[in-house]
């Protein structure tokens, strides 16, 4: 069988099937940017490859994919965080008009250049770490032009590098000052005029809220995603992180991607999360920076089966994370998750969060060649260290 690529000599996590899918001696091939076999050498066939590459015994796994970011954004928040150290909650600096609105200050004051240029370091810390699929959600621009603007920048960023971009419209992610007081305003707004100039333009792959106390109501959110479904878009939501609003089974009832934090979710919310096949993103970075002390219910969520994901949630109010693999061990360490959980969760069930299980997500035939290549002598040392990155090679698309 020909292929351009032969990865040989390779102990495989192929995160198929339900645990991690391990191989002692595989290989994986390449055709055309897509994986034609991967698996125990002893079943290959014979590869006539135009490359062959000795792996040395390294470890394969998918490219990893960080499944909820706000990657793309103007300026920082490190002031707020010395008043956050200082005693100030998340919560009170948002209500005093810090916060999301502050980020969005700085958002719509920045070019789409510029955006591009703030985030590309960022995106470049995750793909040293052989990521290879990011989300990316917009949300502080709060009106047309600059969440087009931010959407247009995370698109742009796929063509800039070599990884694939999942743009997400978080339209709903804070009230603009513009719409003090009127919240169903903005809502209405974003249903009728923002949300759809957005999708006509190809520029969501799919739609999330923030429903919370300081963010939209359930009612709000429901808005948002009638509208949504109607564009055929898919839905997720930042749900149940600071409080219990249900958001989780509302969620499921359309059908949701992904439920995402989820530290506040009840035992009912874990069941509509099962029967309705959504995936439970945890961000374990966003926990920890603003020292929250509940945990998600995983314990629940292993039981009903719902399946688990990980992401940094990168963004510069809760979570200037970058790193991946910190996050598995944050996933791991706070939240009590396998190393089989934290690998699936930034592989097959992150695939799934994006509504790509299809084509990313593990090592099979069929699926994108998106390959990271590991100096490690054990996958658990992926979840083990703090601050250091074993990654040998990273391949995107069979490159
Ligand atoms: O995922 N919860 C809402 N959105 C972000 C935080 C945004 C911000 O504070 O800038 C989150 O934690
Ligand atoms: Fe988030």
């Amino acid at each position: 069988m020909r292929c351009d690529t032969l990865w040989t000599q390779a102990r495989l996590a192929t995160c198929a099937g339900d645990g991690l899918g391990l191989v002692e001696r595989g290989c994986v091939a390449a055709r055309g940017g897509t994986i034609v076999f991967a698996g125990d050498a002893a079943d290959a066939p014979v590869f006539d490859a135009a490359r062959t590459v000795d792996c040395e015994g390294r470890w394969i796994t998918p490219g990893l994919i960080d499944c909820h970011t706000h990657l793309v954004h103007g300026g920082d928040r490190s002031h707020e965080f010395e008043l956050r150290l200082a005693g100030a909650s998340y919560e009170e600096i948002a209500r005093a008009g810090g916060g999301i609105v502050s980020t969005m200050r700085a958002t719509r004051a920045a070019s789409e250049d510029a955006l591009v240029a703030s985030a590309l370091p960022r995106l470049d810390a995750l793909i040293a770490e052989g990521v290879t699929t990011v989300e990316i959600k917009s949300g502080y621009g709060l009106d047309a032009a600059s969440e087009t603007r931010m959407l247009r920048a995370a698109r742009r960023l796929g063509r800039e590098r070599p990884v694939r971009i999942a743009t997400t419209f978080l339209g709903a992610h804070a009230l603009p000052p513009e719409y003090a007081g009127d919240a169903d305003g903005y809502i209405a707004m974003l249903c009728d005029d923002m949300l759809p100039q957005v999708a006509a333009a190809g520029l969501a792959d799919a739609v999330d809220a923030f429903c919370e106390g300081i963010g939209f109501s359930p009612a709000q959110t429901e808005r948002m995603f009638r509208a949504a479904t109607a564009l055929g878009l898919p839905v997720k939501l930042h749900a149940e992180q600071l409080s219990n609003l249900h958001g989780a089974a509302l969620a499921a009832r359309y059908g949701a991607l992904s439920a995402d934090h989820l530290e506040h979710l009840d035992d009912a919310g874990v069941a509509a999360m099962a029967q309705a096949g959504t995936v439970a993103t945890l961000l374990p970075g966003a926990y920890y920076f603003v020292r929250e002390t509940r945990p998600p219910p995983v314990a629940a969520l292993r039981r009903a089966g719902v399946p688990i994901a990980l992401a940094t949630d990168c963004n510069p109010g809760t979570a200037p994370l970058t790193s991946l693999l910190l996050t598995m061990n944050m996933g791991a360490t706070l939240f009590g998750l396998t190393v089989d959980e934290c690998l699936a969760g930034v592989t097959r069930n992150a695939a799934r969060a994006l509504g790509r299980a299809d084509t990313i997500g593990t090592l099979e035939a069929g699926k994108a060649c998106d390959l990271a290549i590991w100096d490690i002598e054990r996958p658990a040392e992926l979840v083990y260290r703090m601050g250091f990155n074993p990654l040998h090679a990273r391949i995107w698309s069979g490159q």
